[in-house]
């Protein structure tokens, strides 16, 4: 595929661009896949255009080849949902923040653990990562065993200071990290 970020047995993973608005708009119009996040709501299309997509391709503008990147299944091209590798804008740059988001038709057959173990691989060895941590709430058991799944453990629970506060969120928001150094053993 043109323009691929990286492959998997299954995935291919490409660099967001400012021409997949109405992917990301699908994406998030499924209540289940936003249970973790806004508690189901859905993004608006106006949401998608002005805020996130403008967000998630100023992370590329950084450098270091981190960024959001497009999943697609290669047996039959259907668009699987995104992941991001990338910094925290006010944290370290050699220190990437792993992320997921994937369509409720690609649940259960260990895509999102496929391409995490990907990105971490590539974020040691390409990227010159010194520490990749994702972070997820408390409750979202799925999320926090691709992050075990993917080579990460769990460092601390965190209590964020919501404006909106979701359903679940007083149990609070948990962080798994992996240093370069324990990943190579
Ligand atoms: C969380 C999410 C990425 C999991 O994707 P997935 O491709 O189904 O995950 P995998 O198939 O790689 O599963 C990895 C492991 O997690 C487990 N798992 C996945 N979803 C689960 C759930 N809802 N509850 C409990 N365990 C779950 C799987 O059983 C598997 O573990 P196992 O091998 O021990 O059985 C997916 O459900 C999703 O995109 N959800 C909506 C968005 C979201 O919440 N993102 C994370 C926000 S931080």
């Amino acid at each position: 595929m043109v323009g691929t970020f990286l492959e998997t047995e299954r995935l291919t993973l490409r660099r967001i661009t400012a021409a997949d608005a109405d992917l990301l708009v699908e994406l998030d119009s499924d209540p289940a896949v936003m249970r973790y996040l806004t508690g189901g709501v859905p993004t608006s299309r106006e949401r998608v255009e002005t805020h996130f997509l403008p967000r998630m391709l100023a992370h590329a503008e950084r450098g270091h080849g981190y960024g959001f990147f497009l999943a697609h299944e290669k047996a039959s091209g259907e668009f699987l949902g995104w992941f991001h590798l990338r910094p925290d804008p006010d944290g370290p740059a050699d220190e990437p923040e792993l992320g997921y988001r994937l369509r409720q038709a690609a649940w259960g057959k260990g895509y999102a653990t496929e391409g995490s173990l990907a990105l971490v691989e590539k974020a040691f060895t390409e990227l010159g990562a010194k520490r990749v941590f994702a972070t997820t709430m408390a409750v979202n058991s799925g999320s926090r065993r691709v992050m075990e799944k993917a080579g990460l453990r769990y460092a601390r629970t965190f209590f964020a200071d919501w404006a909106d506060p979701i359903e679940g969120s007083e149990h609070g928001e948990v962080e798994y990290s992996v240093d370069r150094s324990e990943w190579r053993k």
